[in-house]
């Protein structure tokens, strides 16, 4: 069994140089951990999906908690899953597309109120809007 989460919070100091050192960093630990992912990347905003043991999770969502590059982070969702979202990727990024909700809704509760099959379809649509760009 594999346990999916999704958190947010709010970039503190964002700028490329910090979103590639957590990308290199989430990568490097998420393929020694088992885990696999993805982040949608907004000024305002990190949305992310983590998947994998129970364990892993559990240690890897409390060292994220920690961080000083974001503030806010509260979980959204928390499931057992029996298959992965995103099996390829060690961890996904994605830039937040025009559809996902903005600043404003996300202030006014939006993303609390989202339903689980909502916020797991935010990533289903940020994957295939890629793969839709990718085959252009
Ligand atoms: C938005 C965000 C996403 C992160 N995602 C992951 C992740 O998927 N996996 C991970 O191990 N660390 C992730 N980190 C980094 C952790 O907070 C922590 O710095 C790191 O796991 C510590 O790694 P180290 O033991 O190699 O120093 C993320 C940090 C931020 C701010």
């Amino acid at each position: 069994m594999l346990t999916q989460l999704i958190y947010a919070s709010e970039p503190f100091g964002f700028d490329d140089a910090m979103l590639d050192g957590i990308l290199l960093q989430a990568r490097r630990n998420n393929a020694r951990n088992g885990l696999t992912g993805a982040l949608i990347v907004r000024a305002d905003l990190y949305l992310q999906l983590l998947e994998g043991p129970d364990a892993e999770i559990e240690a890897t969502f409390a060292r994220i908690s920690r961080d000083n590059r974001h503030l806010g982070v509260h979980l959204l969702l928390r499931e057992t899953v029996t298959e992965r979202m995103f099996p390829a990727w060690t961890m996904r990024d994605d830039p937040a597309q025009s559809w996902l909700w903005d600043a404003d809704a996300i202030h006014a509760g939006a993303l609390t109120r989202a339903t689980p099959a909502e916020l797991r379809a935010v990533f289903v649509r940020a994957a295939a809007d890629e793969a839709a760009s990718a085959a252009d």
